[in-house]
Formats: C-alpha cells, sequence, structure tokens
C-alpha cells in the first residue's frame, strides 16, 4: 500500500504507522482532520510530501463527513481544518503548500454542496498521485548523478515512506539500483528518532539494495577515508537562495562532505522550494520533546542520568555553499540557486 491513502469504500484516511517499523506493520485508520493532525505532530506519519498529502486528506475527511448544509457552511469547516492541519508540525513547507493548494482549488467553485465535497476529495488525490509521478521522474534525473560502484551516504529516511510512494533522495537509489548500477549504501542510523537505521533500512531489504547502518558521527570518517563518493538527502524546506532545511545532522554531513570534496547532492521536490524564504536562517525550525532523546536505552538502563535536560532540534540548515546541485522532477538545479530555482519551480 502507499503510506497514506484514501479509503472510497469507508470514506477513511490510511496511513502506515511509522512509529512501529520495522517491529510492526499496522495501518492506522482515521476518520477527521484533528486525528490527521495528531497523526503528525506524533509522527505516526512523517516526512515532508506524506505530510502534505496527510494534510490534503484531512481536508478531504472534513468534507466527505461534513454535515454542513450549504457551501459556505462547508468553506468555514474547511478553514478551520486547515489552520488546526497548519500547525501540526513547522519545518515542512509542503504541509502549508499542500492545503493552500486544496483552498485555492475551492476558490474559484461555484456550484452545490456535493460537487463541492467531491472536488476536495478530488484534489486531494491529485496531489498523492503526483507526488508519486514527479517522485519517479525525480529519481531519473537524479540516478544520473551516480555511477557504477558508487557508495554513497544517506541521512534520515527519504523513501516511500516519507512520501506517498517512492520517495526523494532514497528513490534516486532505488531507481539507480533498478537500472542495474551496483551501489553500496551508508544508512546514517539519524538520531534521535533513528528513521534510518529503522526505517530507509527497512525500506532497501525490500529493494535489495546493499546496505550498512553507520552512526551518525561516523560519516566524516567514511568521507575522509575515500569510502563514500556521494552524499544523497532530502529536504523539508528549501529557501530561494538554495540554502537546505533537513533532518537534524545534515549540516555536519554537509561539512564533512565538501572537506573532503566529495558531492553533495539534495533532492527536492519543487513542493518543498519555499521562493518566499529568501534564505535558510528564517525557516522555522521544529524543536521537539526532550524524551526523544532521553528514552533510549541500553541493557534495558535509561542511557542519562534521572532529571537530564536535553536539547532536540529536529532539523538544520544546510548553506547553499555546501550544496553541490538540487535535484527536482524539473531537473537538477546548479548554483547560483537564486537564479536558476526559481526557474525549475516555474518548469523551465
Ligand atoms: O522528522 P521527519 O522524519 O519528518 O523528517 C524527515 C526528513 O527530514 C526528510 O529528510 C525530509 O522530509 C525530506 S525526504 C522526503
Amino acid at each position: 500500500m502507499r503510506t497514506v491513502e484514501w479509503d472510497y469504500k469507508l470514506n477513511e484516511v490510511r496511513m502506515i504507522d511509522q512509529r512501529l517499523l520495522p517491529g510492526e506493520f499496522k495501518v492506522a485508520t482515521l476518520s477527521d482532520f484533528q486525528q490527521v493532525a495528531d497523526a503528525i505532530t506524533n509522527m505516526v506519519v512523517r516526512g515532508a510530501p506524506a505530510i502534505g498529502a496527510s494534510a490534503a486528506f484531512g481536508l478531504a475527511l472534513t468534507a466527505m463527513r461534513s454535515k454542513a448544509n450549504d457551501v459556505q457552511s462547508l468553506r468555514t469547516e474547511l478553514q478551520i481544518a486547515a489552520d488546526t492541519l497548519r500547525s501540526a508540525r513547522p519545518t515542512a513547507v509542503n504541509l502549508g503548500w499542500a492545503l493552500d493548494r486544496m483552498i485555492s482549488a475551492t476558490s474559484t467553485f461555484d456550484g452545490g454542496l456535493v460537487q463541492l465535497q467531491e472536488l476536495i476529495l478530488a484534489e486531494a488525490q491529485s496531489i498523492a498521485d503526483e507526488d508519486v509521478e514527479i517522485n519517479k521522474r525525480m529519481a531519473a534525473h537524479g540516478a544520473e548523478l551516480i555511477e557504477d560502484g558508487d557508495t554513497i551516504i544517506h541521512h534520515c529516511n527519504t523513501g516511500a515512506l516519507a512520501t506517498v510512494d517512492w520517495g526523494t533522495a532514497l528513490g534516486v537509489i532505488r531507481m539507480a539500483h533498478e537500472q542495474g548500477k551496483r551501489i553500496h549504501v551508508l544508512l546514517d542510523e539519524t538520531r534521535p528518532r533513528l528513521q534510518g537505521a529503522r526505517l530507509s533500512a527497512w525500506e532497501l531489504e525490500q529493494y535489495g539494495v546493499p546496505y550498512e547502518i553507520i552512526t551518525d558521527n561516523s560519516a566524516g570518517y567514511f568521507l575522509s577515508r575515500g569510502q563514500a563518493q556521494k552524499v544523497f538527502v532530502g529536504s523539508d524546506r528549501t529557501a530561494a537562495n538554495g540554502d537546505v532545511a533537513n533532518k537534524i545532522g545534515t549540516y555536519m554531513l554537509a561539512l564533512a562532505a565538501k572537506d573532503n570534496g566529495v558531492p553533495f547532492y539534495a533532492v527536492v521536490p519543487t513542493s518543498t522550494i519555499d521562493l518566499s524564504i529568501a534564505s535558510g536562517d528564517l525557516i522555522p525550525i521544529e524543536e521537539r520533546g526532550a524524551e526523544e532523546v532521553l528514552d533510549l536505552q541500553r541493557a534495558g538502563q535509561p542511557i542519562s542520568p534521572h532529571g537530564a535536560g536535553a536539547r532536540n532540534p529536529a532539523f538544520d540548515v544546510t548553506p547553499n555553499r555546501l550544496v553541490s546541485a538540487i535535484v527536482t522532477e524539473n531537473g537538477i538545479v546548479q548554483a547560483p540557486f537564486d537564479i536558476n530555482l526559481p526557474k525549475a519551480v516555474g518548469g523551465k
């Protein structure tokens, strides 16, 4: 199944519960927008494009299960739901992008209640379907950068689970593998939630891509020893100047790649490019609870003393000078990004 999908029989949203993988494959069923917002906040679903599609389906739930008697009442309900969904997580721009697209699809609408409900569901389904198609186009472009025999360092989870299907950076790796290139992947485990060790490893097992898990702090070692030829990551929001916000740890990885002359590629659908933000220091960075850092146990014991504090920024920003190129569905974008990214977003 897709990471997130609409159940046309039950008018429900179904999503893979990513908190439980790889131990358990469980599907969560959601029937109102508040449940979708909670699922985004609690990371039942995560990854920028998957969050965007989930939010769109959250509005579809509002529409399809509404008790409104007229179009104006439904519009009001949709706006309330959109406001709640928008605040579920701050960094991934796909969330706001999908909600804006959903609301703007209704703005010129001039029909009856049932037609508006159908339009909302159809728009959410289009966002989901387009995500898969865009990822495959992006993967075809990105795979050109991978050579036979490459070892690639990858951070977080950017695969099918982070999107509706197929993935961004991990989708590029999967495409290169399917093209017959012999590649090896070093997966950053990605503290604190271990999206690399849990989710990317789970995916690569299924695709048959050879991989090993590495601790985040050993990436510099492999880069300095010439044991990795490329770095591929995704993004949650890329600013107009090409600064890339992505999972915490990406910045350190990019620094180590630069210092060792290893190309660092961000794989970014245009829905993740925020041209309204001039540079990365303006991107809102989510800070999550200390328990994500402290809950880890070793030999059945907590890793830290009782009462220890912790800081937990979920993302960091990699400045554009460390980014070798940005792969989009419209092609591979080179610096100067402030000139070339708007062209890519415009499809040129
Ligand atoms: O906190 P998460 O797991 O939602 O963070 C996900 C990432 O940082 C991914 O790298 C990002 O969404 C881009 S890949 C689709």
